[in-house]
């Protein structure tokens, strides 16, 4: 939030309670990325200054989020808090069932579990990485179709998160027998936290109804979304965010949800859909490894803190300080002469490691390097997302990521513009050193999802 005339952004809220920091030197910094094979996941979170990993989980609940908790009852079946929960979601996503989960990642286990199976095939503007594996596990095939623009890193589309119609609509023709549902994330996590217009979403709701398919969001950042849609699209700067997001949930058939994200919690999320039968189909799984419908493996007190958390999730205020400050992080950074994806998203800077490090080959990863630098130089912890991440094949072989990125993930009002401007001077040092760092070589790594555990040694 900034006060018109003025250039300070304001973080709408003040310190409550707070958390200490701990202080490390370069020297024990470097001990301690040693001694954890050169990979941040490894890293003990004590020994980490600023911790950028990921936006997930790691906010900082309010005030009136903690009171809520007091307010949690944990009656196992039918608790008021699951109805509170329940009308907090249907205010904003007025769908007639909502199931609750622990996270994300379990409404997709839940919803694949049903939909997916060996010959399906699920597009999405782009997968998140559990999603798209939750989508795998069941034998469906997972499809990318985010617009042309969406996978340049310097294309100033608005809406780089925007799937490709077109494309759509021509898998559609071929092989609509064969999708059980479309998918589209906002705000798109993996292309850049790039937002989707209604525009787009109204065209993907089209074909959808063409071809008589279900349209699923995955909607872990809908009010940051929400927001680009009001700063950016036209005629909408007047309304209320809380309205476009009816609008996009009118569009939809149902979504899977992470509330550790925009709905300001250090865990949840849920299931929600129209249809009677896949919902029936939905509870059954649920309660298989998740837990009766009215608490899907959340505590009453956890359902009270969404509840809470997503009325505060739409505010003007917050959300004008919450786009405002990732995108002061990322002109600085230009600034200071580190390449990113632009235009910055909304929840996180992507830095453009292969770019800045042009002298490191994509299998010597350079996202690794420009992270373990940013650890070592200022004990910032971010993440890898490149051919770590993306660059082994079943077979064991390897190639190169399209793009070898590092996210600085913004946790929701936890650190103040002081935490950001330290930031953006350990990115300047690092810039400043970028010609002297070298690459790296994986010494360990177990057969999927290599980058959290494998292990690596700095080439010399
Ligand atoms: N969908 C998107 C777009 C996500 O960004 C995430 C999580 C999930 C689904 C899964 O949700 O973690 O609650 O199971 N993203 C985190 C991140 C982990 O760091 O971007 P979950």
């Amino acid at each position: 939030m900034t006060e018109p005339g003025f250039r300070t952004i304001i973080e709408p809220f003040r310190i409550h309670s707070v958390e200490p920091l701990r202080m490390t030197t370069r020297a024990e910094r470097e001990v301690a990325v040693a001694k954890a094979g050169y990979n941040l996941f490894q890293v003990d979170a004590q020994d980490v200054l600023i911790d950028l990993l990921t936006d997930s989980g790691t906010g900082a609940m309010s005030r009136d989020q903690w009171a809520a908790i007091q307010r949690g009852d944990e009656s196992y079946a039918g608790s008021p808090s699951y109805f509170r929960f329940r009308d907090a979601v249907r205010a904003l996503f007025p769908f007639e069932h909502v199931i609750p989960t622990h996270q994300g990642r379990a409404a997709e286990k839940i919803i694949f579990g049903v939909l997916g199976g060996p010959g399906k095939l699920v597009p999405n503007n782009t997968h998140f990485d559990t999603t798209r594996a939750n989508v795998e596990f069941t034998g469906a095939e997972a499809v990318d179709l985010v617009i042309a623009e969406g996978r340049d890193p310097r294309s100033q589309h608005p809406f780089k998160g925007n799937m490709d119609v077109e494309a759509l609509q021509a898998l559609l023709a071929e092989r609509a027998d064969d999708v059980p549902v479309v998918f589209m994330t906002i705000t798109n996590n993996s292309g850049g936290g790039q937002p989707v217009s209604l525009a787009n979403l109204r065209a993907v709701r089209e074909v959808c109804d063409r071809y008589g398919k279900l349209l699923f969001l995955d909607a872990c950042r809908f009010a940051e979304n929400a927001w680009f849609i009001h700063e950016r699209e036209d005629g909408q700067a007047g309304r209320e965010v809380a309205d476009i997001v009816h609008d996009i949930a009118s569009l939809a058939d149902g979504m899977t949800m992470s509330a550790k994200k925009d709905p300001m919690g250090n865990i949840g999320g849920w299931l929600a859909m129209n249809d009677d039968e896949l919902a029936s189909q939905c509870r059954s799984l649920l309660i298989l490894t998740e837990g009766f419908p009215t608490y899907g493996g959340l505590a009453g007190r956890d359902l009270e803190a969404l509840a809470q958390g997503l009325t505060e999730a739409v505010d003007h205020d917050y959300l004008r300080y919450r786009i405002t400050s990732t995108a002061y992080l990322g002109d600085a950074l230009q600034r200071v002469g580190m390449p990113i994806l632009s235009p910055t998203g909304g929840h996180a800077v992507y830095l453009d490691a292969r770019a800045l490090l042009p002298h490191i080959d994509p299998l010597h990863y350079p996202g690794q390097a420009l992270a373990i630098a940013l650890y070592e130089a200022g004990g910032v912890r971010s993440c890898e997302i490149g051919t770590v991440m993306f660059g082994r094949r079943p077979d064991g072989s390897e190639v190169p990521a399209p793009l070898d990125l590092v996210r600085l993930a913004i946790p929701r009002r936890t650190y103040t513009q002081s935490h950001i401007d330290y930031v953006i001077e350990v990115c300047e040092q690092v810039v400043a050193a970028a010609g002297d760092l070298r690459g790296y070589r994986i010494i360990d790594e177990p057969p999927a999802l290599r980058h959290f555990t494998a292990t690596f040694e700095p080439l010399r």
